[in-house]
């Protein structure tokens, strides 16, 4: 069974997506379709080192040098791992792609959507998912318990805003997302994960 298909997943972090992806993954294999899954940032050893920088390093990265980084990493993410994929048949699983840039960077940064999408379309070579899974959960219930309250409130109002803007998204292009309510026990959320994506298989 040969079919390229692009699908990914976004939302924020915490959302569930590499736990989803991998169980995706397993079950598309089980039923015999080639599968390729690679993540951003860092799906690649450039991307590696790229994530090192983007989501550890004090290196007070400017917002525009920041977006750039990531968009390096996706590029390379499509010429080493995404395009050639799709050109074997495979089915590609995503844990994100340009969306999160316009999210997170385009409408949470301020960097300013139609810039931020402007960019992507130069550097996906107007590569779009097939589908795209949006993971959709309060950032209350999605953040890490372990760093300490004032960052809670402070990442939280950030990714509030993350989170709306993928919510947006999906709303404007029904055709292209599917939004899962991630608050819910992970056998439930992937119940529908995989009930979406067989639906578009099919
Ligand atoms: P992760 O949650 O998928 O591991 O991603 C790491 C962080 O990088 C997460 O906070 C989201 C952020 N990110 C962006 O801000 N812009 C992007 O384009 C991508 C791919 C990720």
């Amino acid at each position: 069974m040969r079919r390229a298909f692009f699908l990914t997943f976004e939302g924020i972090d915490g959302c569930g997506k590499s736990t989803q992806a991998k169980r995706l993954e397993q079950a598309l294999t089980e039923r015999l379709f080639p599968v390729t899954h690679t993540f951003e940032p860092g799906g690649t050893l450039l991307g590696r080192k790229l994530r090192t920088i983007l989501v550890h390093d004090e290196l007070n990265l400017s917002l525009f040098s920041e977006v750039l980084l990531f968009a390096a990493d996706r590029r390379q993410d499509i010429d080493e791992i995404i395009n050639p994929a799709l050109e074997r048949g495979d089915i590609v699983i995503g844990e994100r792609f340009a969306d999160s840039s316009v999210a997170y960077q385009g409408i949470a940064g301020k960097v300013g959507k139609e810039r931020v999408e402007r960019l992507m379309d130069i550097v996906t070579s107007g590569l779009v998912p097939d589908l795209t899974l949006l993971l959709d959960i309060d950032p209350r219930v999605s953040l890490d318990r372990k760093i300490d309250l004032d960052r809670i409130e402070q990442r939280g109002l950030f990714l509030d805003v993350v989170r709306h803007a993928f919510l947006d998204m999906a709303t404007s292009q029904p055709e292209r997302w599917v939004t899962i309510d991630a608050a819910r026990p992970m056998d439930d959320v992937f119940s529908d994960v995989l009930k979406a994506v067989l639906k578009r298989l099919e």
